[in-house]
Parts: C-alpha cells; sequence; structure tokens
C-alpha cells in the first residue's frame, strides 16, 4: 500500500522531470516523444486548399485505409466529403497532435500535413 503510493509518486516525480528536460522516453509509459511540430497555420489562405484537388487524395492515402466501410475504424468513415466535414475538428486535432495517422502507420509529408492543417483551419470546404 505504502510502498505503491511511493512507487507512484516517484514515477510523477520523474515524468515530470522528463518533461522539463524536453521529453526524453523513460518512465513507464512513456509520454509522446516523437517530435510532434507546433506547425499550427497562422490563417486560412486565399484561396484555401483544395478539396478535390489535394485535400481528399491525402485523405485517401493517409486515413481512408483504416477509415472506411472496410477498414479497422470503419465507425468514423471518411469516404466522402460529408464523412469527413460532419469529423474534421476532431480529425484536426488527431492530426496536430501527431495522434492520428497512428505512430505505426505511414505518416503524412510536411506538406501533406501542411495542406490538411491549413483545410482545417479555413473550415473544411467543399471546393
Ligand atoms: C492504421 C490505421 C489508421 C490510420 C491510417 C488512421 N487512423 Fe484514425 N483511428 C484509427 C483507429 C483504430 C481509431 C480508434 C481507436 C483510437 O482512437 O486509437 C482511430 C480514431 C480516430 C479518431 C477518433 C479519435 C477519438 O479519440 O475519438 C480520429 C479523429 C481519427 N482517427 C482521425 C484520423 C485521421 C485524420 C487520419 C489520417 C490523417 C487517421 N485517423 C488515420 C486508425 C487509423
Amino acid at each position: 500500500m505504502r510502498l505503491a503510493a511511493l512507487v507512484r509518486a516517484r514515477r510523477i516525480a520523474c515524468c515530470a522531470a522528463v518533461a522539463l528536460a524536453g521529453g526524453i522516453a523513460g518512465c513507464g509509459s512513456p509520454p509522446k516523444t516523437s517530435s510532434c511540430p507546433q506547425d499550427f497555420p497562422s490563417g486560412c489562405p486565399s484561396p484555401p486548399p483544395s478539396w478535390k484537388a489535394e485535400v481528399q487524395p491525402i485523405i485517401n492515402d493517409r486515413c481512408v485505409p483504416c477509415h472506411s466501410p472496410t477498414g479497422v475504424e470503419s465507425v468514423l468513415n471518411y469516404t466522402s466529403y460529408q464523412g469527413v466535414f460532419v469529423r474534421y475538428p476532431e480529425m484536426r486535432d488527431q492530426l496536430y497532435q501527431c495522434v492520428m495517422p497512428p505512430s505505426t502507420a505511414a505518416q503524412p509529408t510536411e506538406a501533406e500535413r501542411e495542406t490538411l492543417l491549413t483545410w482545417f483551419v479555413c473550415g473544411a470546404p467543399n471546393n
């Protein structure tokens, strides 16, 4: 009982230290240590990225393999504009925080990430 509490306290202290030191791996289940870029777009350019020409092909490559009726996460179906639009704030956050795509899956390139985030910031237009 006491020991467990102590171990827990140590673990928290250790992780706090690690976080302060800049996030080196350690401490049981480590915090996300991948260098997730802080690249949230500052605004929406004119014209915004095009859903049809730019955004949909990236989503098809990077998300739809899992997020489709035949994928592992079929509840979230990103195969249509509607399917994406109703979920885009969630998608934006998961992408920005480097939670999605999962680290085990192919990652978007820097340019792809920028296009998606910018389009989300623009309000996910059907253009
Ligand atoms: C390798 C398969 C895979 C790929 C690729 C993938 N996802 Fe996911 N996604 C999942 C699974 C499985 C879940 C449900 C479990 C979870 O949250 O980890 C999920 C959940 C989500 C959720 C809901 C999270 C929540 O907390 O409710 C969002 C939003 C999401 N994915 C967005 C995306 C976006 C955007 C992409 C592409 C940039 C993407 N995913 C690519 C497998 C994938």
